[in-house]
């Protein structure tokens, strides 16, 4: 069979990211990280789509150029069509509609939270061409994912049988997913207002750490005592989720104690950052177990930024030998947003035939 090379734009949110799959393997993967949106405390959505029009071009160029693979050798070009800001996603919608019609290619629309959990099809191998170096920090390019350090895409090398279990936890989303076929999937409950990732981005605000908070409050974790101070758990109905409250009662919380202390948080900031993960996470772990009690469904995979978080990492661990699950974890670079899970999803779709022409258009709110 031939192989195919496939072209992946992500633009969703703040992270302009392109890459190269070859079939089911990464060839490139640059992610641009705009520094921009730290001085704003949250991503502001004008700011997005002006760096991403600046980023896009040479994102796309180097990972062209880090794949080692030439224009005319692409086979098709996916993007992300949505969920996310419109100004972004408009960018990178625009830019693969162009260069499809240019370089007269397939075009595929992605659904961003499909592709955070078909990021588990990612078959790496343990070397990658070129993806080592790091490229331009003072062009506003702020990562490049390599493979160095870290060999197989999950903890035993394996991908997922259907059907599966997806908890897809970002900045924007905190779902759990029944996934019967790669575009067959199930909604099975969702946030009701905050993302688990806003819980903890929020927080950290509130606490006056950088935005976003959510990787400062996990490394802070790791040396503090995660049953120093107790936080009420949400009770909400079914598998559904609700974290406003928990940041409300944290809120109070520390201006009840600054009050009396102004040096509270900085005196206690490892134990205030262990409690509030300790609670973030038991919340959704008592929501997965339940969903996997109700469906009898023991293969479990996370996706989303906040599964680079530790202690969900470890408590699924954990699962596994308790409750006999079988979990899946991503690699670190493929948690958060990145166009590598973009090119997966391009590549099955490209096996199917699932085309977009050149009237689609970006779709800023997109169910799954
Ligand atoms: O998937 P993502 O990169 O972008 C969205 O689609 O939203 O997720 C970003 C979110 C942010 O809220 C960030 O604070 C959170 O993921 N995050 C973490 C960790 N790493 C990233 N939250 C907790 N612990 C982490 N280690
Ligand atoms: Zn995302």
């Amino acid at each position: 069979q031939k192989n195919s090379y496939i072209l992946a734009i992500e633009s969703s949110c703040d992270d302009t990211s392109a890459a190269v799959l070859k079939n089911k393997k990464v060839l490139s993967n640059v992610v641009a990280t705009q520094k921009i949106h730290e001085e704003y405390g949250g991503v502001v959505p004008e700011l997005a789509s002006r760096a991403h029009q600046q980023n896009i071009v040479p994102v796309v160029h180097q990972a062209l150029v880090k794949a080692n693979i030439d224009k005319k050798d692409i086979s098709a070009i996916a993007f992300t069509r949505g969920p996310g800001l419109m100004g972004s996603l408009l960018v990178g919608t625009s830019f693969a509609k162009s260069l499809a019609l240019g370089l007269n290619v397939p075009l595929i629309e992605v659904n961003h939270m499909q592709a955070h959990i078909l990021a588990h099809f990612i078959e790496d191998e343990d070397e990658g061409i070129g993806r080592d170096e790091e490229i331009g920090r003072d062009e506003g390019i702020g990562r490049q994912q390599g493979s160095k350090g870290r060999k197989g895409k999950n903890e035993d090398s394996s991908v997922p049988e259907f059907p599966f279990l997806a908890l897809t936890i970002s900045g924007g989303h905190t779902q759990i997913v029944l996934v019967k076929h790669h575009f067959d999937m199930e909604i099975l409950g969702e946030t009701l207002d905050d993302a688990v990732g806003e819980a903890f981005d929020k927080s950290a605000k509130i606490m006056g750490l950088p935005y976003p908070g959510g990787p400062l409050v996990d490394r802070y974790a790791q040396e503090g005592n995660p049953d120093a101070f107790p936080f009420p758990k949400p009770k909400v109905d079914g598998l559904n989720f609700s974290f406003s409250g928990l940041k409300t009662s944290i809120l109070y919380f520390i201006q009840r104690e600054t009050a009396k202390n102004p040096d509270f948080v900085t005196e206690n900031l490892k134990d205030i950052c262990a409690s509030i993960q300790k609670t973030i996470v038991g919340i959704l772990m008592d929501k997965l177990k339940k969903a996997s009690k109700q469906t009898g469904i023991t293969r479990i995979a996370i996706g989303g930024g906040v599964s680079a978080n530790s202690s969900i990492r470890m408590a699924l661990k954990q699962a596994e030998k308790k409750r006999g699950w079988t979990t899946y974890v991503p690699k670190f670079e493929y948690c958060t947003d990145n166009a590598a899970m973009i090119g997966i999803v391009g590549y099955l779709k490209y096996q199917e035939g699932l085309f977009a022409n050149q009237a689609v258009t970006a779709k800023a709110r997109y169910g799954i």
